[in-house]
């Protein structure tokens, strides 16, 4: 783990890397300012002007859905002009490297880049070639960190819960090649969640699970139990050399999530998923929209958590 580029000397958010490193009171921060860029009468998100005259680059070197729409949308609702860097019709095909990408865009005053790349700590390189001008915020690197997620998985638990301390929040499926179950395996623990489970078949667990400090299981009943919260991630066979599962149906029968095996967990408890979801291999649809199921508001409140995160860096830097 870089020692904390992200953080500046004295303790202000500089980058957004991963959540090692930051403590309980910066991430509870972050999620209270997420908190204050709600309407409570309606549910809406209020926009903010606090990044005028400022300009956000989103560059994703791997496809996305929400996180790059909610970085843009976030962006704009505080006011900030947003480039949209189109990778695949950029110069990077005719051979430029990331670092003079980088610094060719950084030439144009970007005050924030927003990457994604299917490739471990390319943003903790970015950070150390930008310097302090400019921001770097992690949309996702490999199987390393997806800092955002974990925060807005966080605000969402928090939202619906209202604490972390009584709570035991299961996380099921893809662990080991799952960016999001470690982002939220370092956010949950720093909050105090009471017990943390992680679950999913021997060929899906990262070799260092037992070093994780998380309870492993490897029975998806066990590991549903009693639970207030349930995490499905998708199986990401991107990052398989081979196969892993067996065939999509056997991974449903043992470690799908279906309305009989949710039973099992607590009778409020919530279901939630990053997304994109894989019907039918970890989620059945009656549970993906039934309910327990709060996946799509975790997307809205990615919006939020992504201007805490764009705003106090920018604050941070004044
Ligand atoms: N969208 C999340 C990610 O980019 C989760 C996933 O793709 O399964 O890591
Ligand atoms: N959860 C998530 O990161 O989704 P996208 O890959 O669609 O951005």
């Amino acid at each position: 783990m870089a020692n904390d580029v992200q953080l500046s000397a004295d303790g202000k958010l500089q980058h957004l890397l991963h959540i090692e490193g930051l403590d309980k009171t910066l991430l509870t921060q972050i999620l209270d300012t997420a908190e204050s860029f709600f309407n409570h009468a309606d549910g809406s998100i209020v926009k903010k002007p606090v990044l005028r005259g400022r300009t956000v680059a989103n560059l994703f070197f791997e496809d996305s859905t929400r996180t790059r729409s909610t970085f843009e949308l976030a962006a704009k609702k505080l006011d900030a002009d947003v480039l949209h860097f189109d990778v695949k019709g950029s110069a990077l095909s005719k051979g430029e490297s990331l670092k003079d990408t980088l610094q060719t865009l950084q030439a144009m005053h970007i005050d924030m880049f927003v990457i994604r790349h299917k490739e471990n700590e390319i943003p903790i390189y970015c950070a150390e070639l930008v310097g302090p001008r400019t921001a770097i915020l992690n949309a996702g690197d490999g199987n390393r960190a997806h800092p955002t997620q974990a925060l807005l998985d966080a605000f969402s638990i928090r939202k619906h819960k209202g604490g972390f301390e009584d709570l035991t929040v299961t996380i099921v499926g893809d662990i080991r090649f799952s960016r999001v179950a470690r982002s939220q395996i370092a956010v949950l623990k720093t909050l105090g969640v009471k017990t943390l489970r992680v679950a999913g078949p021997d060929s899906l667990l990262p070799e260092d699970v037992s070093a994780m400090g998380v309870e492993v299981h490897r029975n998806l009943d066990d590991a549903v139990s009693d639970a207030d919260v349930v995490i499905m991630l998708r199986v990401q066979k991107e990052r398989m050399d081979s196969d892993l599962i067996p065939t999509t149906d056997a991974y449903f029968a043992e470690w799908g999530l279906t309305p009989e095996r949710l039973k099992l967990a607590k009778a409020d408890a919530i279901v939630m998923h990053p997304g994109p979801m894989n019907r039918g291999i970890e989620i059945a649809s009656e549970v993906a929209d039934g309910p327990q199921s709060i996946i799509l508001d975790q997307v809205t409140n990615g919006i939020a958590v992504r201007m805490a995160v764009m705003s106090l860096i920018m604050s941070g830097r004044h």
